[in-house]
């Protein structure tokens, strides 16, 4: 298969960016779309050129280390799937594809297609730490948990952290990606000593880093590689409010 790629390159941060063209010939349609950047830049080390530069570990949709838009869409048009997940038998022969950043005002380039996502990680830190026994292996059932919320917990663990719910969104919002974080926490009864503190600081610092607010377009979980519901959205919001009531009663 033969591609014209359209690609946003930029040298650093503070450099002005722009989409260069790229022709990639003899392309197998069971390349994986980050082997077939990784086959362009084979060719561009080949004559000299600047490779292009772009996240990526562990290219099995579990680390959420990739970050691609492409074609307008966060992770491009396999969904779900991150971009990692992705290839090329998805695209028609002769295709031209673009390929850009995550554009959120949260996660500046870094270089080329590289984003900085630190945003993220801030949020998690805001979260602090769990009361939980950090020695041997609890006894299975010591600390029953209902089937029902162990199950909820297990699908809001699921989230990769990858940001594509903020990319996705018109509003930058990482509302997804913080719900998926309380939600797994909150919903198990080791998660309950800093129940309240959690979700009024990760929603604090998620504000402060600049992510904008749900506007229920369910673009996030639309493209989220995770298959995170919206519906998580609902529990942070819940439990947000059960937070700063309980604040204001000064429990
Ligand atoms: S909620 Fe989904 S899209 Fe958002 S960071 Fe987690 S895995 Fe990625
Ligand atoms: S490289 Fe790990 S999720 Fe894509």
């Amino acid at each position: 298969m033969n591609f014209r790629l359209r690609i946003w390159r930029q040298r650093d941060a503070k450099s002005p960016g722009k989409l260069v063209e790229y022709d990639v010939r003899d392309i197998s349609p069971h390349t994986s779309f980050l082997e077939m950047l990784d086959i362009l830049n084979e060719t561009l080390v080949g004559r000299a050129e600047e490779p292009v530069a772009f996240d990526s570990d562990c290219r099995e949709g579990i680390c959420g280390t990739c970050s691609l838009t492409v074609n307008g869409e966060a992770h491009g048009p396999d969904h779900p799937g991150a971009i990692c997940e992705l290839y090329m038998r998805k695209f028609r022969d002769g295709a031209t594809i673009t390929i850009e950043p995550f554009r959120v005002g949260a996660f500046p380039i870094v270089k080329d297609l590289v984003i900085d996502r630190s945003s993220l990680d801030r949020i998690v830190q805001a979260g602090g730490f769990i009361t939980a026994r950090a020695g041997s292996a609890p006894e299975a059932n010591s600390i029953p948990v209902p089937k029902h919320d162990a199950d909820l917990a297990m699908e809001a663990a699921a989230c990769i952290g990858c940001g594509a719910c903020a990319a996705a969104c018109p509003n930058g919002s990482a509302m997804l990606f913080t719900a998926a974080k309380v939600s797994h926490l909150a919903f198990l009864p080791q998660g309950h000593p800093e129940r309240e503190r959690r979700v009024l600081n990760m929603v604090r610092v998620m504000d402060a880093q600049g992510f904008g607010n749900c506007a229920n377009t369910y673009e996030c979980e639309a493209v989220c590689p995770a298959q995170i519901s919206a519906s998580f959205i609902a529990k942070l919001n819940r439990e947000y409010a059960r937070a700063q009531f309980r604040q204001r009663l000064g429990e």
